[in-house]
């Protein structure tokens, strides 16, 4: 029997109690929530609210009900509304009247948004653990294709030579993005909602920062009313749990690119690939594929969760216990998806030689003869312009800007010599870049060294 009813005439329908229970959601907080209790416990203690002694029976039997409920010994069910009223029936089950205390000027409505904040605390440094592991994969294969040219796109069409190790650099930046990100939220995560009790305070002489700090947080949320009421934490790292999504998803849809027979750029190893069930040829990037598409479930969390809180008034309304399904779902997704995104990386080839002898002499070099004009004083527009009618002759003639003679490139300008062909090699085109951050190898070696030192 639930600990509130004792106004109650009638237990809970079944149907009503199985509607609503939570447990089998929140039993996943279980560790958080004990140690929510155990702060508050001894922050009882302190205040002379509760006996050390009493105090003492409470926080080891919490302990014990802590090691039972990890080793799946101790069980609950959906009879058992959630893991808040669940570890407090069990623990006055095990000391009787001692038990009732540990609830004293505390409601669910703090401990469940305590909880929360652990759990998104925890999850904070496990995200940003398992996004250093993929950039250290990203890192690795950037050092082995130091050399390799690939085609860089703009709409997906071909537009000028890049380092391939340029390209996953770029991932290693945007996923750094999204570390920073974590850490910003750990700053409004780490403080403590305990002791707002239902909504108003409590008339029992607590102490919330005692509590706070001994549960290793930074400070509590002051305001009664914002502590049990706010979702907007959760919010912030759904969101930037969708956007590590959106990062991944657009990674692995290189990766599907890459992998197909038109790009012929990267293989797959068997154990990350999989067959058709009717066509024997096929190899399928189906891990790539589910990564893109479990995007939409976290995508979803997030919509949900804002959904579920826009009209909410102050301050606790039941809606929000639906909160924790979105925040599990988006963040082991995230993980997982983090996760396995390394794995396929480190056991996929890429081949060095696949797009380099096919860009020399290329149109994907027609910026650098723009370039080779505009360094001969002649203005961008028209350099631009000179270089543009190059390209409608080749095209014309079908044949790469290297095989165009010297006089037909003085036809068009004056200003060509016979150096221009130095610069119609990829190689030559990634060599002559000198800004910051560009693809030269000088950049690109600069940017490796950078990442080796903060990932190792
Ligand atoms: N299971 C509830 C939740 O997750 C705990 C808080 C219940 N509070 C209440 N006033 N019924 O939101």
């Amino acid at each position: 029997m639930p600990t509130w009813n004792s106004r109650f005439k009638k237990e809970l329908d079944n149907q009503a109690l199985k509607f609503s229970s939570s447990i089998e959601i929140d039993g996943k907080l279980f560790n958080e929530d004990i140690s929510g209790s155990i702060a508050h416990v001894k922050m009882l203690v302190k205040q002379k609210i509760v006996s050390s002694a009493e105090g003492n029976k409470i926080v080891k039997t919490l302990e014990s009900i802590r090691k039972e409920i990890s080793s799946g010994k101790l069980k609950y069910n959906w009879q058992n509304e959630d893991i808040h009223s669940f570890i407090e029936e069990e623990l006055t089950k095990r000391i009787g009247i001692t038990g009732k205390k540990l609830h004293t000027s505390r409601s669910r409505n703090d401990q469940v948004a305590l909880d929360e904040r652990l759990y998104v605390k925890k999850e904070i440094l496990s995200l940003k653990k398992i996004i250093t592991g993929l950039q250290k994969v990203l890192l690795k294969i950037s050092i082995k294709h130091k050399g390799t040219i690939i085609p860089g796109y703009t709409h997906l069409q071909r537009a000028q030579p890049v380092l391939f190790a340029h390209h996953l650099l770029a991932y290693i930046w945007m996923f750094e993005r999204d570390i920073e990100r974590l850490n910003d939220c750990m700053k409004r995560a780490d403080k403590s909602p305990l002791g707002a009790a239902a909504l108003s305070g409590t008339t029992i002489p607590i102490d919330r920062n005692y509590s706070a700090k001994l549960l290793g947080m930074k400070g509590i949320v002051l305001n009664s009313l914002d502590a049990v009421s706010s979702r907007d934490v959760i919010i912030e790292l759904i969101s930037i749990c969708s956007v590590i999504m959106m990062n991944l998803s657009r990674l692995s849809e290189e990766l599907v690119l890459w992998s197909s027979q038109e790009f012929s750029f990267a293989q797959f190893d068997d154990s990350f690939a999989t067959g058709s069930s009717l066509m024997p040829q096929k190899k399928n990037p189906d891990i790539a594929e589910l990564v893109r598409g479990k995007t939409g479930r976290v995508y979803g969390s997030l919509i949900g969760i804002l959904t579920i809180m826009k009209s909410l008034p102050l301050a606790y309304n039941r809606d929000m216990q639906e909160d924790k399904y979105h925040l599990l779902e988006a963040v082991n997704t995230t993980k997982e998806c983090l996760q396995v995104t390394a794995g396929l990386l480190s056991h996929t080839k890429f081949n060095k030689d696949r797009f380099e002898k096919e860009l020399n002499g290329s149109l994907l070099l027609s910026t650098e003869l723009v370039d080779y004009l505009v360094r001969k004083n002649i203005p961008f527009r028209e350099a631009h312009n000179i270089v543009g009618k190059l390209v409608e002759l080749t095209v014309s003639k079908q044949k790469k800007l290297n095989e165009i003679t010297l006089a037909d490139y003085k036809k068009i300008s004056p200003k060509f010599e016979k150096d221009l062909y130095n610069y119609l090699t990829a190689k030559s085109s990634i060599i002559n870049r000198t800004s910051k951050g560009s693809t030269s190898y000088k950049e690109v070696e600069n940017q490796i060294k950078f990442w080796t030192k903060i990932l190792h």
